[in-house]
């Protein structure tokens, strides 16, 4: 095997905490239109969708675009994955053509069997286990409505799923408090939630997870691959709606987050998703910035310094 030359994102700890600085910094030049390099020029993304997408889709798409670069979408309709070509031979294909990969899939194995093969980045687009593109994204709109992350206090209220465990590695990389209220049976990730430390814990109780916090966060309670439960988790989380009277708990300054597509009148009512503490459309938004600043580094030779 060659030393491999590139690095892969496939979880927020996989950079550190000054890496992160640089990048929430080259982001933020992003959005405000201060930077006008083409680092992808002659490049391509290939984007592989294992589930569906909106936001990342149509952001890796477009910023690759922006960046001078090319991306591919691609769906197990089309591609012959979805026909059971394994992964280590369509990682070691797309390689000889492009310059990244994205997968959104189910299996987090997955992800890390095409890293294990790919020639070249690859970028996680979402798994069962983490969603860390996202994160960045969040953390980018705390940064732009409430200054740095450190010192502030984040409340997650629901299932501990794909979006709680990268948040909860987001706390212990850069180190401020994450309390997470999840119902007894959707804990997040047990070895993810011990990496951070006493960064982040678990309680039962929502509104002792929202008291003082000055970001609360929800998300779906059946993610993608889970639509049979439905029902069973519609009984599970409730009183876990995050509500007005929630809200009350929190800073007053806090700000509501989600990570989009939302369910009004279930994890979220529409009073708040829609009401003056939600910065759901800036943080939609930043999926674009964030993702242009990792591939500006990962594949477009960005220094992070
Ligand atoms: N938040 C998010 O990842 O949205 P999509 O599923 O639309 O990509
Ligand atoms: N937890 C959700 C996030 C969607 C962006 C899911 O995995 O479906």
């Amino acid at each position: 095997m060659t030393e491999r030359l590139h690095r892969d994102f496939l979880a927020i700890t996989d950079f550190s905490r000054t890496e992160l600085a640089y990048l929430f910094a080259l982001a933020e030049r992003m959005r405000a239109g201060h930077y006008r390099e083409k680092p992808l020029a002659g490049k391509a993304l290939a984007m592989i969708f294992m589930k569906a997408s909106t936001r990342t889709r149509v952001s890796f798409e477009v910023g690759t675009w922006q960046l001078g670069g090319h991306a591919l979408f691609l769906s197990p309709r089309d591609v012959q994955l979805g026909r059971g070509e394994p992964i280590a031979d369509t990682a070691r294909v797309l390689s000889r053509y492009v310059d990244g990969i994205m997968i959104r899939t189910f299996a987090h194995a997955e992800v890390e069997e095409l890293a294990k093969f790919a020639g070249v980045p690859v970028i996680n687009g979402l798994t069962d286990l983490s969603h860390p593109c996202q994160i960045l994204a969040d953390i980018l709109t705390v940064r732009q409505h409430l200054g740095e992350i450190t010192g502030k206090k984040v409340a997650w209220i629901g299932d501990g799923n794909n979006m709680a465990n990268s948040w909860i590695e987001a706390a212990g990389v850069l180190g401020f408090e994450l309390v997470l209220a999840c119902p007894e049976g959707y804990d997040p990730d047990a070895g993810i939630l011990a990496g951070a430390g006493e960064h982040a814990r678990v309680v039962r109780d929502p509104a002792e997870a929202a008291k003082g916090a000055h970001v609360v966060n929800t998300d779906v309670w059946a993610s993608m691959g889970q639509e049979e439960e439905q029902a069973l988790r519609e009984k599970a989380f409730a009183g876990y709606e995050v509500n007005a009277a929630l809200m009350k708990q929190a800073d007053k300054k806090a700000i509501f987050l989600h990570c989009l597509p939302a369910h009004r009148g279930e994890e979220v009512s529409a009073e708040v998703i829609d009401g003056p503490q939600s910065r759901v459309w800036d943080e939609a938004e930043n999926r674009l910035h964030a993702q242009k600043a990792v591939m500006a580094v990962l594949m477009g030779g960005e220094q992070l310094r």
